[in-house]
């Protein structure tokens, strides 16, 4: 794909890279579009089982929505500006196959809430992440009001939106904002471990368990609960639920179709 997003794939795994390092990575309306893109084609790629994103460079994973793009736009052209992270949030939401952050850097205001979009996050130990619109005269427009709060909480997330105070990746693990920290050389090494873990197991089943997880976003709980056993009863009618069951009983590792 040409532009500022690269995609590679390794076997089943596909690798997502924002590749504008000269601006630690920052999201324009152009990159909003072509990861939009991206994320749909990989959903709808039945020879794709996870993402990786990542950004280029040893600085920055994302350092937020570009500044120097904003700083020209009218309010309603901002409100076009967040509709867009918005609409690459909700495709990532539904995106069919989990999709793990690799946060190699600045993860800042629309990066920060680029990596809540994703399902997991593992960042380098060198990783920093915040929510510093309040700086600039504005508030998180992808996502971040929303996601941050029911991530860590709404005290850790009050904190960073109020202050705009960057944390460093070892807070970010303490206050489940990542799932866990990494040496800086071993990132991606690490995320493609736990994406290898996820491509063994049944895809049919690991789409309906991400369809669960996201009712659990969206529903109160008896429609969240409603929802899975609905999703059970899909599950159970797979030839992945077949073949797991039976190749449990006959000691064997199971051979997934993903239908
Ligand atoms: N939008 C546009 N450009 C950005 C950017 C952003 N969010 N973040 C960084 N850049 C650009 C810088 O303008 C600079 O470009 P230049 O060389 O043409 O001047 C380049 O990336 C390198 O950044 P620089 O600020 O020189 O690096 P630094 O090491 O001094 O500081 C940061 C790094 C991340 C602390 C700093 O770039 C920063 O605060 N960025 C903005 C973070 C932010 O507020 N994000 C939320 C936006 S909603």
């Amino acid at each position: 794909m040409p532009g500022f997003v690269k995609m590679e794939m390794e076997d089943r795994l596909a690798i997502v890279t924002v590749n504008r390092p000269d601006s630690l990575n920052a999201l324009n309306s152009i990159i909003l579009r072509e990861l939009s893109v991206a994320i749909e084609h990989l959903s709808m790629a039945a020879d794709v089982g996870a993402i990786i994103l990542t950004g280029a460079g040893d600085r920055a994973f994302v350092a937020g929505a570009d500044i120097k793009e904003m700083a020209n736009l009218s309010g309603l052209e901002m409100q076009h500006f967040s509709e867009m992270g918005r609409r690459l949030g909700d495709a990532m939401a539904s995106c069919n196959k989990p999709i793990i952050a690799a946060i190699n850097g600045f993860a800042l205001g629309g990066g920060c809430e680029l990596a809540l979009a994703c399902d997991i996050r593992i960042a380098s130990v060198r990783a920093e992440l915040g929510q510093p619109e309040v700086g600039i005269g504005i508030i998180p427009g992808f996502g971040g009001s929303q996601r941050l709060p029911r991530l860590v909480g709404p005290g850790w997330a009050a904190e960073m939106i109020y202050t705009g105070d960057r944390i460093n990746a070892a807070t970010a693990e303490r206050i489940g904002l990542v799932n866990r920290v990494v040496p800086a050389d071993r990132l991606l090494a690490e995320a493609k471990a736990l994406a290898h873990k996820i491509l063994e197991k049944s895809p049919a089943a690991i789409a309906l368990a991400k369809a669960c997880l996201r009712a659990a976003w969206d529903m109160p709980l008896s429609a969240g609960l409603d929802f899975e056993t609905a999703a059970f009863g899909i599950v159970g009618s797979t030839q992945d639920k077949a073949e797991g069951m039976r190749a449990f009983v006959e000691k064997r590792k199971p051979a997934w179709t993903g239908a």
